[in-house]
């Protein structure tokens, strides 16, 4: 910790780019007069307590965030957070994400997509110096690796020694620092409301990423425990979590400049990386993620009617697909134009005299860039390899085979030297994604998929390719594509992994059992086993090498950082942060200049009728008529949609809630402008803006078009 004291007084020294940093909680101190000055009004220190007001009301999906907005444990986040549940509840019939869904009473309420969690994180430790106490200098790639997964796993299994939590050990910094998060885990989660996605997803995947936006991302799910009060898997007898805190809703949302802030789980940046690594995903590894993300778009597009029960399967799917695919093209654009590289290769340069100034720093840091940049260039020679590979699992049936098959070989081993995802702390889980299937998966589509990707699996030189994989499909010797296509026609008719109730009785099996099944996903994954666990070794041992130089080259980063008065904060890791700054627009290229505010007019001048600009009618002829109830906003003389503000934030802060200065609930964070994606590796303060719904065209949606007023009551709404 005395490291942290350190380095936070520097922070708090320095004038900070403005608005730039993802602060962990107890950060929050050093940079108390930053906050005061940006506006808020709340003690600073009342931010780090994770269990008191505000930050208690703050939850996370996992992968999204949230907050408690009832005392009936009722929780708001984006309508694309809510989606895959939207999406899992939906049929041809009956299409939710067409029609919207609303629960007009809790017994209405839908069960989420099976898996579903909420998470509270109640408690945050440092461990580092318990994982570094068991790693000793001379460790293998491998023993160092398996060490810190074993360190972590006991942590871990000490930390759930009371059911009720989910712990983890997540490593900051590349691995100079570790904490052990404790979160209380709530298991029944229900879809309560979402608009439809004329409204939800309004400008779909055009507008996605972009400002002018007009986009309410809005949807509610409800918390239930046992009648206990205390986490329990669903059940019709649980009832709602009442949460300790919640927050208040504020309906006069804010104006151009006021202060905001947002608290949540911002998945992963990557800002402290190498120029190495930076040119290699810029230039080989988005571009080509790109490429795959489209063509399997492409795949399902084709063969599946909007509207159509295969369609619906795979919409899921689809967004997220669509949703990187822009997101990585965004990023190669940027950077193209962009200077990105050039000042990650002169920092690294003034980096390297500022080590070798003086003895002592070239002695502890004059290795670290250097050796880990052969680690780097060791993991890209079978990127391409490791990438495809990767793609390949969207095939359903080769990754349920492979993941069944591993289960029964885990299974044979004491609990704790499980392989995460493995654990009895799993199963529950592992369940309920066997269960998901169901619901997002199309024979065709599927094998469509693994067709197209295999392909380029086999334009791969032949010493990266899998021997075990080759052999199977004869493409080690006279390979012909048509008996290919034949063959895996042939397993998807006769797998019977497609069903449900045969995926979870493998679960119960042991591997001997899957030995003799004639199921040939299953004879896949036994056949090839062996092998994708070499190539998991391989990737530990490197991961383990990495371990022995990320840490001291950050630790020559930072100290030369400190050393200019320059801030310090961890890359996004899916752990809990505070980022605030304010309202405001900016200028997306030269002679333009976008405004804080879009209004509902926008959405009338969008509208084509057509998806994704078809705003539902009723919505339509409201505008036409002016009819803003109570929400309208004096200074735009109508409803305000979508603002835009400065906070630094990324993917996994969706959904969070955009606090005013005195942490009222003013609206939901749900996406970036287009200028800032490459924010991820390169903050500029000029283009970096975060798109938030506004609270007030939230409630005149809710109330006006979804009358949704059994939720507006449930809330506490305050001016
Ligand atoms: N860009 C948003 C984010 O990553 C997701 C928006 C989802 N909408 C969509 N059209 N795919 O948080």
């Amino acid at each position: 910790m005395k490291k942290f004291a350190s380095l936070c007084f520097a922070l708090a020294s320095t004038a900070t780019l403005a608005d730039e940093g993802m602060w962990q909680p107890h950060q929050l101190p050093s940079i108390a007069t930053k906050l005061v000055d940006a506006g808020l009004k709340l003690d600073p220190n009342s931010l780090t307590n994770l269990t008191s007001f505000p930050m208690g009301a703050i939850v996370s999906l996992g992968g999204c965030t949230a907050s408690f907005v009832s005392d009936k444990g009722l929780v708001a986040t984006n309508h694309h957070c809510v989606y895959g549940s939207i999406q899992y509840n939906s049929t041809e019939e009956n299409n939710l994400l067409k029609n919207g869904f609303l629960a007009k009473s809790f017994s209405e309420e839908l069960p989420a997509t099976p898996g579903s969690r909420i998470y509270v994180t109640e408690e945050i430790t440092p461990v580092t110096a318990i994982i570094n106490a068991a790693l000793t200098e001379n460790m293998s790639g491998a023993e160092r690796y398996k060490s810190i997964d074993k360190s972590s796993k006991s942590l871990v299994a000490e930390c759930e020694s009371d059911s009720k939590y989910r712990c983890s050990v997540v490593n900051f910094h590349g691995g100079l620092e570790y904490y052990l998060f404790k979160q209380l885990t709530i298991r029944d989660v229900r879809l309560v409301h979402a608009p439809a996605s004329s409204v939800g997803k309004y400008g779909g995947d055009i507008d996605n990423w972009m400002w002018p936006r007009h986009t309410g991302d809005y949807g509610f799910y409800r918390a239930y425990v046992g009648k206990d009060g205390q986490p329990a898997d669903y059940s019709e007898d649980n009832v709602p979590y009442e949460p300790k805190h919640h927050l208040k809703v504020n309906k006069s949302s804010v104006d151009e400049d006021d202060y905001i802030m947002v608290l949540g789980y911002p998945g992963r940046t990557n800002r402290y990386r190498t120029a190495l690594e930076v040119e290699n995903q810029f230039t080989w590894v988005y571009p080509q993620a790109k490429a795959y993300r489209e063509e399997i778009i492409k795949l399902i597009h084709d063969n599946s009617a909007p509207g159509s029960d295969a369609r619906i399967k795979y919409e899921s799917t689809l967004a997220s697909l669509a949703n990187y695919a822009k997101n990585y093209g965004s990023m190669v654009e940027s950077y193209n134009k962009g200077t990105t590289l050039e000042r990650k290769k002169s920092l690294e340069t003034e980096l390297s005299s500022w080590i070798n100034a003086t003895d002592d720093r070239k002695d502890k840091y004059g290795e670290a860039l250097k050796g880990l940049n052969t680690l780097i260039q060791k993991d890209q020679q079978t990127q391409a390899r490791d990438l495809i590979l990767g793609y390949l699992n969207y095939g359903k049936m080769l990754s349920t085979a492979n993941r069944l098959y591993r289960l029964s070989q885990e299974n044979t081993k004491p609990n704790i030297e499980r392989k995460r995802g493995y654990q009895e702390r799993d199963i529950a889980r592992f369940e309920q994604g066997m269960k998901a299937v169901n619901r997002r998966y199309d024979a065709e589509i599927d094998q469509k998929i693994v067709l197209a990707m295999f392909k380029h699996y086999q334009q791969l030189p032949k010493a990266q390719r899998l021997k075990s994989l080759d052999k199977f499909f004869g493409l080690d010797k006279n390979f012909n594509q048509q008996e290919f296509k034949n063959k895996l026609e042939k397993m998807y008719a006769e797998t019977k992994l497609n069903d449900q109730a045969t995926r979870l009785a493998w679960m119960k099996k042991s591997s001997k059992d899957f030995e003799n099944s004639n199921d040939p996903f299953i004879q896949l994954a036994i056949a090839t086993s062996a092998e994708r666990k070499q190539l998991e070794e391989s990737g530990e041992e490197l991961s383990g090498n990495i371990q022995s130089y990320r840490p001291k080259y950050m630790e020559a980063l930072i100290a030369y950082f400190n050393s200019k008065n320059l801030p310090v904060y961890a890359d996004a890791n899916s752990t809990l942060r505070v980022t605030y700054g304010n309202v405001k627009g900016y200028s997306p290229q030269d002679g333009l200049i976008a405004t804080p505010f879009t209004t509902l007019e926008g959405i009338v001048r969008k509208d084509t009728g057509v998806t994704p600009f078809d705003a539902p009618k009723k919505q339509l002829k409201l505008i036409e008529n002016k009819q803003y109830g109570e929400y309208a906003k004096k200074e735009l003389g109508s409803v305000p949609v979508n603002f835009l503000g400065t906070l630094d934030i990324t993917g996994g802060n969706s959904g969070s809630p955009t606090l005013n200065d005195k942490a009222e609930f003013v609206g939901l964070v749900f996406d970036g402008v287009y200028e800032s994606i490459i924010g991820d590796w390169d903050y500029d303060t000029k283009l970096n803006r975060s798109i938030h719904v506004d609270i007030k065209y939230m409630l005149w949606v809710m109330e006006h078009v979804d009358g949704a007023t059994n939720l507006i009551e449930e809330m506490d709404i305050v001016e």
